[in-house]
């Protein structure tokens, strides 16, 4: 074996081990909601504005944990969706070359993400019936989709066919950037359950591997696409980063929380109004930060080095 060839086997042997001694689906146990679930709120606080509105605190603890909980049903759904929909479909994309390039090794790696990401979605089920028979509350809906899921499905129909699978590469080589951060930071907050912050301290410990991988492979990927559609996802992608990045700017999720708890029409709009300045704060807040990172990685990646996909950037406002 040559020096290279001896290199590139150590370094995917290095990655086969890891994933072997880390990944949580082997070595994590069950993660246990308690039966003292019924009494504690279990989403963070922080990140569910309407939990402060004294309207909501005037409902009393049980309100306030019903609040919190549907939040939390939300998170756990929309991991889920995000897992089985989005990252999974386009990990056996690249194991069975319908994302044409990886190497037998890449795809080795894409099958722990298949692994890893089937976990994470049996472990945020198995968290939500633990909690629903524990507390008694229902979902108030499953959702289907979500706001990262509904800007790919818009970009792709701004997209050729044929462009589809690369840019699903993309999207999910950014989804997982995000998720990555996001697990961190909601992992941190105070005042969430045990059980709900462990499964996200969990979750993130697998994460940092995926964003790595994912990142090294879009920069494999980006460089031996054609130019044309090096050209057509450069145009839209400064675009695509503050569609998929909005969520639910509208709050529809909120105001069904809040007529569920009893609130009539009215005040269930007084409520949302009293708290919009806030929380479009914090979601502008959390788009700059989030887009700022992705831009980082999309430079990092060499993504930003074609020169019309960095002009298409700073045509649309983006300072690099
Ligand atoms: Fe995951
Ligand atoms: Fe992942």
């Amino acid at each position: 074996m040559n020096a290279a060839v001896e290199l590139a086997a150590s370094q995917f042997f290095e990655s086969v081990n890891k994933w072997y001694a880390s990944a949580t689906v082997r070595n994590s146990q069950r993660i246990l909601v308690p039966e003292t679930a019924k009494g504690e709120f279990t989403y963070p606080k922080s990140r569910q504005l309407l939990s402060e509105h004294p309207k909501v605190q005037a409902l009393g603890h049980d309100g306030v944990a019903y609040v919190l909980a549907q939040s939390a049903y939300q998170y756990m759904y929309e991991i889920g969706l995000l897992e089985t929909r989005f990252v999974i479909d386009c990990s056996l994309n690249l194991i069975n070359n319908v994302i044409a390039g990886a190497s037998e090794e890449e795809k080795l790696d894409a099958l722990t993400v298949v692994i890893d990401e089937g976990y994470h979605a049996h472990v945020a089920l198995d968290y939500i019936i633990q909690m629903k028979a524990m507390t008694g509350i229902e979902p108030l809906e499953v959702p289907q989709s979500n706001g990262n899921l509904d800007a790919v499905r818009r970009a792709f129909e701004q997209l050729p066919p044929a462009m589809h699978n690369d840019f699903q590469l993309i999207s999910v080589t950014l989804a997982e950037h995000t998720l990555t951060k996001d697990l961190i930071s909601i992992g941190r907050e105070k005042g969430a359950s045990q059980a709900f912050t462990k499964v996200m301290t969990d979750h993130v410990s697998d994460e940092g591997r995926h964003a790595s991988y994912f990142a090294k492979l879009m920069s494999a990927h980006w460089k031996r696409l054609p130019e044309e559609t090096r050209l057509v996802i450069g145009r839209m992608l400064p675009a695509y980063l503050d569609d998929y990045l909005a969520g639910d700017a509208d709050r529809s999720l909120d105001r069904r929380i809040l007529l569920a708890c009893g609130f009539d029409d009215n005040e269930a709009a007084t409520i949302l109004a009293q708290t919009q300045s806030e929380f479009a704060a914090r979601l502008d807040g959390y788009i700059a930060t989030t887009r700022a990172n992705l831009v980082k990685l999309l430079q990092r990646t060499g993504v930003l080095d074609h020169p019309p996909t960095r002009e298409a950037f700073v045509a649309y406002g983006i300072a690099l």
